[in-house]
């Protein structure tokens, strides 16, 4: 199975979740390659926060990929303003040939239902390219000792359905 872990972190948590599912599905097997984006032009908190209420989606120093090689693509991001953070919204609309793809998203955010409504934003802007998720699980910061239990439950319940 070829993976991709394609993923935005403004502080690192996302990151680190990140690295928890590479782990997990290298474990499985999985052949899993890692993109952490960033974006061209930092913004601050209040940036951040408009930015994610408007749905923008700004520039990033690297391109999102070509995923035709991939059998599954993880796409990542933090919440921000109750919103998915701007740079999801880069991800999705600059990723090539995901008509077709499973994608699982993963989420973190600082509340514990936080990340609801972003999964949901990101999942109907990624069905809106012909792409189907298959899964999708938040990482709440007041849980994070649950996250390591989280990424190997998500990957479990994924590795089944490809
Ligand atoms: C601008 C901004 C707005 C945020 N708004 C929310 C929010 O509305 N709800 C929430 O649960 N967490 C919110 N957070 C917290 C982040 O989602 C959380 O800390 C996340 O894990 C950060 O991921 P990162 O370390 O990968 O950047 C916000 C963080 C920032 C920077």
């Amino acid at each position: 199975m070829r993976v991709l872990i394609m993923y935005y972190s403004r502080r690192g948590h996302t990151a680190q979740v990140a690295s928890m599912l590479e782990r997990e599905l290298a474990g499985r097997g999985a052949s899993v390659e890692m993109l952490r984006l960033h974006r061209k032009r930092e913004v601050g908190f209040l940036g951040c926060a408009r930015e994610a209420r408007r749905g923008a989606a700004p520039a990033l120093e690297e391109l999102p990929k070509d995923v035709s090689q991939y059998d599954v693509v993880f796409l990542g991001f933090p919440i921000w303003a109750g919103h998915a953070a701007s740079p999801a919204n880069s991800m999705v609309s600059g990723v090539q040939n995901a008509a077709g793809k499973k994608f699982v998203l993963f989420a973190t955010s600082g509340f514990r239902q936080g990340f609801v409504r972003g999964l949901d934003e990101v999942e109907t802007a990624i069905s809106q390219l012909g792409a189907r998720v298959i899964g999708k699980q938040g990482f709440p910061l007041p849980e994070q000792g649950l996250d390591k239990e989280r990424a190997a439950s998500l990957v479990a319940r994924v590795a089944g359905a490809v």
